[in-house]
């Protein structure tokens, strides 16, 4: 009997749209090989939600996503919506989705595909390997704390994290790196911030549960640096909110480009799978896009919130193979390629390699 899944579809904006149909096209072929079926809802987000109803997270999205077995997510924001106020910006729609569902644990790893390794603007010798994971807490910190305010003359946010919101994004860091190298570099501003002297606290605490897991610190403008001097040297990176969105965007340019690299928000019941990269809205509509960062994160949805690992490692080795066969999307065109490939030439070449 085959299996059934209910995957919430978020296209979005810009390129979303022709990314998210590339995964969805992966994710059907793998359906047909492990006898998976996949029923897709659509559901509205950031500026394609602001067009159609007026808001960037409308009801039908907030009450669809937590009936669904997980969300697939490709990207929001574009400079239509640029000038709205803050609460109704399409990024306002994604901080507000992630926090509705509770997903607050946000891997965002970071490898290098060895036959891009030349695609990178750092040396192979620092590169060939690399293999990181970054967790990131997504739904707390600076990005959430009240209050916060602009006003005529100053401004502010308020940096924020409980005990229960470090403690379990830690864990969650600890778990993975019991699965990995066992080793977790958590990432803060503890000479400067209280919050973060809270949070090292409270990590160190953590680790003696896990007593096979070497645990190291680091401050963010440091590991700024060591990521691009030496990124072998990292194997889990537990950071927070802001300290993480900014380090995984810097960790991605070790892969060659943004393009490539997925995510997974977990830890809540539904969990929100999205590329790293945003809308990208200079080249939207023109078929031009590198979809492989949203068909992997359809991979990590497999994995991580439907137990599919099967399904999931036939998708990585088919990105794997396309890229060995000289496949390559404009953003990677220069680095071996045999092929330039359109966005959903991409997705149909991936498909190809999925079989029994
Ligand atoms: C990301 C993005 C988002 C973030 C924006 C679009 C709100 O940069 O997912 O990294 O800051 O979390
Ligand atoms: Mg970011």
């Amino acid at each position: 009997m085959s299996k059934n899944y209910n995957i919430g579809i978020i296209k979005g904006d810009g390129i979303g749209p022709e990314i998210v149909d590339e995964a969805i096209k992966v994710l059907d072929k793998v359906g047909r090989v492990f006898d998976i079926n996949f029923e897709y809802k659509r559901m509205l987000l950031g500026g394609e939600a602001i067009d159609a109803t007026g808001v960037p997270f409308p009801t039908e999205t907030k009450e669809g996503a937590m009936l669904c077995d997980a969300v697939l997510f490709g990207a929001i924001g574009g400079p239509k919506w640029d000038t709205l106020e803050r609460h109704l910006r399409p990024e306002s729609g994604l901080l507000g989705l992630r926090a509705h569902m509770g997903t607050f644990a946000n891997l965002r790893p970071a490898m290098v595909y060895d036959e891009l390794v030349d695609a990178s603007t750092l040396k192979t010798e620092v590169l060939k390997g690399v293999d990181i994971m970054v967790v990131r807490e997504l739904t707390g910190g600076i990005y959430f704390g009240q209050p916060r305010e602009q006003l005529e003359d100053k401004a502010y946010n308020t940096m924020i994290y409980t005990k229960e919101e470090v403690e379990r994004i830690a864990h969650v860091a600890f778990e993975i790196a019991m699965k990995r190298d066992k080793r977790v570099c958590s990432v803060d501003k503890a000479n400067v911030l209280e919050v973060s002297q809270f949070w090292r606290d409270i990590v160190i605490d953590i680790a003696k549960e896990y007593p096979e897991v070497e645990l190291s610190h680091m401050y963010v403008d440091n590991a700024a640096m060591q990521l691009i001097r030496n990124p072998k040297q990292f194997d889990v990176i537990l950071t927070g909110n802001i300290f993480g969105d900014i380090l995984s965007d810097a960790a991605s340019m070790l892969s060659g480009s943004i393009g490539l690299l997925p995510s997974a928000s977990i830890g809540a019941k539904v969990g929100l799978f999205e590329p790293i990269h945003g809308s990208a809205p200079d080249i939207a509509g023109q078929n031009i896009a590198n979809p492989l960062a949203t068909i992997s994160s359809a991979s990590m949805m497999l994995r991580y919130s439907l137990g599919e690992s099967k399904a999931a490692d036939m998708i990585d080795a088919a990105i794997k193979t396309s890229l060995k066969e000289g496949y390559r999307t404009g953003d990677i065109s220069a680095y071996g390629a045999k092929e330039v490939c359109s966005c959903s030439r991409m997705g149909d070449v991936i498909a190809s390699y999925i079989k029994d």
